[in-house]
């Protein structure tokens, strides 16, 4: 399957259809092999839909692992991190009795290094791979920088030949300016499916990207081996 781009016309249909594809996801990864695994997206677009993901009423939340694709590394508590944006969002929203199965935060507190290694660690070790194996996540949600940027592998960056699981980068070119935790090509390559989440203001990046015109964007560089990806951006106001 090639990239696929939907444009919904307004803010709550882009919501919606993020939240069925995900489900739809979720239904099938359990169906077929009794578990889901999801990289969420950090950033503020994916924000509304983990809000409105923690509300549906038969997610399979207790089949479910839930990874992190990048993390700024600072500590949990800092309004930069992703997984306080995700823990408000989406975790502490969740509906009473709803718990994931494994939740799998980034130290983004710990030296960058240290963390990257111990968590590639600790996911082999949950995926059962051999040398040189990548996880197969179900799903990963991944966002788009203005710069081109996914998760957090920037143009040009040391990050984008990384072939461990997790790697660490330097402090970012883009606000917020620190040390980055994100997952690797070669993990975002290996995931059963990717579907980008993006704003109004990314769609003309997003058809230079699928037209073939910036190949040296990470964004560009995201091709699943399995298909994909999926965009899902909302069209601007008309
Ligand atoms: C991060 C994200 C990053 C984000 C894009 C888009 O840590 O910032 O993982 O890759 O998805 O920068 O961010 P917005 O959704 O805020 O536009």
């Amino acid at each position: 399957m090639t990239a696929e781009l939907h444009t919904p016309g307004s803010r709550e249909a882009f919501v919606a259809q993020a939240v069925e594809r995900i489900e739809t996801a979720a239904r099938q990864a359990v169906a077929e092999r009794g578990s889901f695994s999801l990289a969420l997206s950090g950033g503020s677009t994916p924000r509304p839909v983990y809000e409105a993901l923690a509300a549906r009423a038969r997610f399979p939340w207790a089949r479910t692992n839930v990874f992190l694709g990048d993390e700024r590394c600072v500590p949990a508590d800092d309004p930069r991190s992703n997984w306080r944006m995700i823990r408000e969002a989406l975790l502490e929203r969740l509906r009473p009795g709803d718990r994931p199965a494994s939740v799998w935060p980034m130290d983004g507190s710990e030296a960058p290094a240290q963390a990257a290694e111990s968590l590639s660690r600790a996911m082999a070790r949950f995926f059962a791979l051999g040398p040189g194996q990548y996880p197969e996540l179900d799903l990963i949600l991944l966002g788009l920088g203005p710069d081109g940027h996914t998760a957090s592998l920037f143009p040009g960056s040391p990050a984008l030949v990384s072939m461990g699981i997790v790697t660490h980068t330097p402090p970012a070119p883009l606000d917020p300016p620190v040390e980055r935790l994100t997952l690797t090509l070669p993990v975002l390559g290996a995931a059963r499916q990717v579907l980008f989440l993006a704003g109004p203001d990314k769609l003309p990046l997003v058809r230079d990207i699928l037209a073939g015109n910036r190949p040296e964007l990470p964004a560009a560089m995201v091709r699943p081996a399995a298909g994909g990806p999926v965009w899902l951006v909302q069209a601007p106001a008309a």
